[in-house]
């Protein structure tokens, strides 16, 4: 089994905050959940938990999240930011424009966002970003961002194949985990800057051109469970996706499933 050398990457890492204490477990239940418990003990920001494999590792509405040890990236991040809950709705995107950009930095591929949180590549899932957010009155206390890459996986089981990837399927080459995940953190950091400083503007254009749903017609059930039908046209920039529907309207959907349906 190929495990993750820890001692490049922190070799490695010239970042300023994220990832200056970093974490390897061989095998923990979930990253996101050890963070957690971390955050809730005053752990400071840029915190970084990573596992070789995870037992329950978990992503949006409860799906677990395959990760088997030597082959993927779990990995979590302490964010601690300085902004008002409501300004805090395009975070994922703007991790979703790190990871992206950092993806394509170490392997080349062509990466696309599907909205609000996935990471896709020729058309399907490589990897998942899981926000939580946990407020303190109007004021978040802590943001723990959780990512789950698929990046050696020679097969994926019967029930992911068919919508899911993994990065050396795409590529046809194993990817040095450990450049990748330096590539990240390192991104992250830029990105999760950038955000803090001027919100989702500087992202739009960049997520535009990588939008996975852009130009498609999709179904999307909101989390108030009202379907609302259109064709996906862009974000803004407080992280909503824009939807056009049969009569022109424009639409900010801001939580909700997507489905992708044919014209
Ligand atoms: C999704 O696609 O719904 C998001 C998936 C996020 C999975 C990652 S793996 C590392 C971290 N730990 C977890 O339990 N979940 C996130």
């Amino acid at each position: 089994m190929n495990f993750l050398q820890i001692d490049y990457i922190k070799e490695n890492l010239h970042t300023r905050t994220v990832g200056k204490k970093l974490t390897y477990f061989e095998r923990l239940d979930s990253t996101s959940a050890r963070l957690k418990t971390l955050a809730a003990d005053g752990a400071t920001q840029g915190t970084v938990i990573i596992a070789e494999q995870q037992t329950a590792g978990h992503g949006r509405q409860g799906n677990a999240w395959y990760s088997p040890p030597g082959t993927g990236l779990y990995f979590s991040v302490l964010l601690r930011p300085q902004l008002p809950l409501l300004k805090l709705s395009g975070l994922t995107l703007a991790l979703g424009h790190a990871a992206a950009t950092a993806i394509e930095t170490a392997t080349g591929l062509a990466m696309r966002i599907k909205w609000p949180n996935d990471l896709y590549c020729n058309g399907r899932k490589c990897g998942g970003i899981l926000t939580e957010i946990q407020s303190a009155g109007s004021d978040s206390a802590y943001a723990v961002a959780g990512i789950g890459l698929n990046v050696n996986n020679d097969f994926l089981p019967l029930e992911l194949c068919e919508s899911a990837t993994s990065l050396l399927l795409e590529t046809g080459a194993s990817v040095f985990r450990e450049g990748l995940l330096v590539e990240l953190l390192t991104a992250i950091e830029r990105d999760y800057l950038i955000f803090s400083g001027s919100g989702l503007d500087a992202f739009i254009e960049p997520l535009q051109a990588r939008s996975h749903l852009a130009g498609k017609w999709v179904r999307i059930e909101g989390g108030d469970r009202k379907v609302q039908t259109g064709m996906a046209t862009g974000f803004d920039n407080q992280g909503a996706l824009l939807l056009i529907n049969e009569k022109g309207e424009t639409m900010r959907m801001t939580s909700g499933s997507v489905l992708e349906v044919k014209e």
